[in-house]
């Protein structure tokens, strides 16, 4: 018998039952008082960790396919990582679960499956690669690394744990060493007050301007199967990490700042308002004409032109190791989500790479693109299997 099967049974049986909770026992006080037991659904047309609040912390995993791997191989990593991601998302452990105790504390975890364009190649399924799947054109403002660019398939791994989220890391990258090999793994973290968006590094409010759940998200994250019916619920991702430069920025003034970015450092407020949520005025200028919101301002030039350059932003902080010498090793894990990239992400990073204040104290350094497929609608199908059919 296998290790897995061996350790499976057990953990099923003590698991459930030892633990003595899951996401079906618990009343509905108990949901709300106790953060750490609180779920998501795994099962749906769209997969979760998208349009679901964004949790505290998080784990981007990259992998690449071992050579050789083939459609096959690649169906049955898909099935493991939906076993394991319905399972633990719940608060159960996955199967052969050696540290099933911390498959206990949920908290919002989510765990969302991408495919790289190297994908595609492996599975001899290039006709089914939608158009926009590949690496992005270089910008000049680009220093990428290697260390942190590309991948054939992604793990986004949320919850607002971090024991939640490095659990469920392990337990998805172990099972599947024969097949894929970690690449890169970038962790973040955001913390968000009731009513006000997270801070980033440099102090800034930042995700002020998304979009809100709802008809928007139908028209501009998920995809609805026009082009490629296997997409149909699902969308593509863009991960930047972008390295903040905080000891420059350490040497502006709050007036420096916020003309840099376009709103107030104290609440995110545009400079034409006075609340986080008020529309910025673009047009507004000031006694002697100067326009109140600079356009050279990052909110300015990152402003969508057309309704059709609009995405969904779900970043995350990270604060890594700084390099010998050096204070800080920090930056943004720049993720958003939208039906095409070409059409909504490219001309709004096209006008950033060409000017943009903020450029003086941000760098790229990573760069990776991934097509997101829809949901598992019920027990028994598995991540991705509407490409494989
Ligand atoms: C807005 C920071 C990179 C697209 C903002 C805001 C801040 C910010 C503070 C204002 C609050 C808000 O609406 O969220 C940063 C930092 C970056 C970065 C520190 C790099 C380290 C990017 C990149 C893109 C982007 C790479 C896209 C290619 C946007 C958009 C808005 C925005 C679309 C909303 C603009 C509007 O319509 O008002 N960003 N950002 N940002 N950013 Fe960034």
């Amino acid at each position: 018998m296998s290790r897995r099967v061996l350790l499976g049974g057990g953990v099923a049986a003590a698991g459930v039952a030892g633990i003595g909770w899951g996401a079906a026992t618990l009343t509905h006080r108990e949901h709300h008082t106790d953060p750490a037991a609180r779920t998501v659904p795994f099962f749906g047309a769209h997969q979760s960790g998208i349009d679901t609040e964004p949790q505290d912390q998080c784990a981007f995993v990259g992998f690449d396919l071992v050579p050789g791997t083939d459609r096959a191989d690649i169906i049955g990593l898909l099935r493991i990582w939906t076993d394991d991601a319905a399972r633990l998302t719940q608060g159960r452990p996955a199967l052969a679960d050696t540290e099933a105790e911390l498959a206990a504390r949920p908290a919002r975890l989510t765990i969302t499956v991408g495919f790289g364009p190297g994908l595609f190649t492996a599975a001899a399924l290039e006709h089914a690669r939608p158009h926009w799947l590949k690496a992005l054109p270089p910008f000049t403002i680009d220093r990428l690394e290697e260390a942190y660019t590309g991948a054939d398939l992604l793990l986004q791994i949320c919850a607002d744990e971090a024991t939640t989220v490095s659990h469920a890391v392990r337990v998805l990258c172990k099972n599947v060493t024969s097949l894929v090999r970690v690449r890169w793994v970038q962790r973040g973290f955001r913390n968000a007050s009731e009513g006000q968006s997270m801070r980033n590094l440099m102090g800034s409010v930042d995700g002020t301007v998304n979009i809100a759940s709802g008809v928007d998200f139908d028209r501009l994250v998920w995809d609805d199967g026009t082009g490629l019916p296997w997409l149909a619920g699902g969308t593509s991702m863009v991960l930047r990490r972008i390295a903040m430069d905080l000891d420059t920025w350490d040497e502006l003034d709050d007036d420096g700042r916020e003309l840099s970015v376009g709103r107030r450092v104290a609440n995110g407020a545009p400079l034409t308002g006075t609340g986080e949520f008020d529309d910025p005025d673009f047009e507004a200028v000031d006694d002697t004409g100067i326009p109140v919101i600079p356009p050279s301002s990052h909110i300015a030039r990152a402003h969508h032109s057309t309704d059709g350059e609009r995405f969904l932003r779900r970043g995350y902080n990270y604060d890594d190791a700084p390099a010998p010498g050096t204070v800080s090793n920090s930056g943004l894990l720049f993720a958003c989500f939208q039906r095409d990239i070409d059409a909504q992400y490219l001309p709004v990073q096209q006008r950033l790479a060409d000017f943009d204040a903020l450029n003086q104290w941000t760098t790229p350094i990573g760069s990776a693109v991934f097509a997101i497929p829809p949901g598992v609608p019920k027990p028994g199908g598995y991540l991705g299997q509407p490409l494989f059919e």
